[in-house]
């Protein structure tokens, strides 16, 4: 099939908005293969950090992409495994700090255009569901939806909270905070390819929405796509 005609859905917003509960949700509903752009960001900047290379030297984290074999693995949240040149970085990649050092590197025109066809070669039969902050705008800009899932940072700040200490992590509530606004800063204010909802995006402000109640709206947009039977 010509890829540019495989459907792909794409699902955008700040950090800790449930794009990744959304996103697997909609995956599984469809049967679609899925994109975690974000960690492609992740593992680019932690190779970064390992070779040595400072993050501000963007030519160089930039080339240092076409050396990383990456590979996603697993269905399931629990299941699910990121493969680096062979090796499990999973853990590394889900931490906190290494979120900060993606968005860092994230505001690098070059660096973004180093994982550009990496991201479009995910496009794959029978579809795509693609998690990140550009994925409506520029990476597939003729996604056939585009959702933009939205919500207060000391909302996300909360649920991240509660998601970390479920999994026994010790870690305070403030100095979340402080850290999901200062990512949306820098994600939101960066020149290039900014988190901004799509001109064509369906807006979901999660604030006050209990997951089944988001899970409702995605059913529903599905079915006025005419995505699902
Ligand atoms: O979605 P995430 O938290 O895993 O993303 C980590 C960082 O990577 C995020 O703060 C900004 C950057 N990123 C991006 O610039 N563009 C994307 N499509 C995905 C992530």
């Amino acid at each position: 099939m010509n890829p540019v005609r495989i459907p792909v859905i794409a699902v955008d917003g700040p950090s800790g908005v449930g794009k990744g509960m959304a996103t697997r949700w909609l995956a599984a509903r469809t049967g679609w293969h899925r994109l975690d752009s974000g960690a492609l960001y992740r593992v680019l900047a932690l190779a970064a950090v390992k070779a040595g290379v400072a993050l501000g030297a963007h030519d160089e984290v930039a080339a240092l992409a076409s050396t990383l074999d990456i590979r996603f693995v697993g269905e399931t949240e629990a299941d699910e495994a990121i493969l680096v040149n062979g090796a499990n970085w999973t853990d590394k990649i889900r931490a906190e700090s290494t979120g900060n050092l993606a968005s860092q590197i994230a505001t690098a025109p070059v660096v973004r255009a180093a994982l550009l066809q990496r991201q479009r070669d995910f496009r794959e039969a029978p579809g795509l569901i693609a998690d990140g902050r550009d994925m409506g705008s520029v990476v597939f800009p003729d996604a056939v939806l585009k959702i933009f899932l939205d919500a207060k940072a000391e909302a996300r700040a909360m649920r991240r909270h509660a998601q970390l200490s479920k999994k026994g992590a010790s870690v305070n509530l403030d100095d979340l905070f402080v850290e999901v606004r200062a990512r949306d800063e820098r994600d939101r204010k960066r020149a290039i390819a900014p988190l901004v909802a799509a001109t064509d995006a369906i807006i979901i402000d999660t604030t006050r929405m209990s997951v089944s109640q988001v899970l409702v709206q995605l059913e529903i947009l599905l079915r006025q796509k005419q995505l699902i039977s």
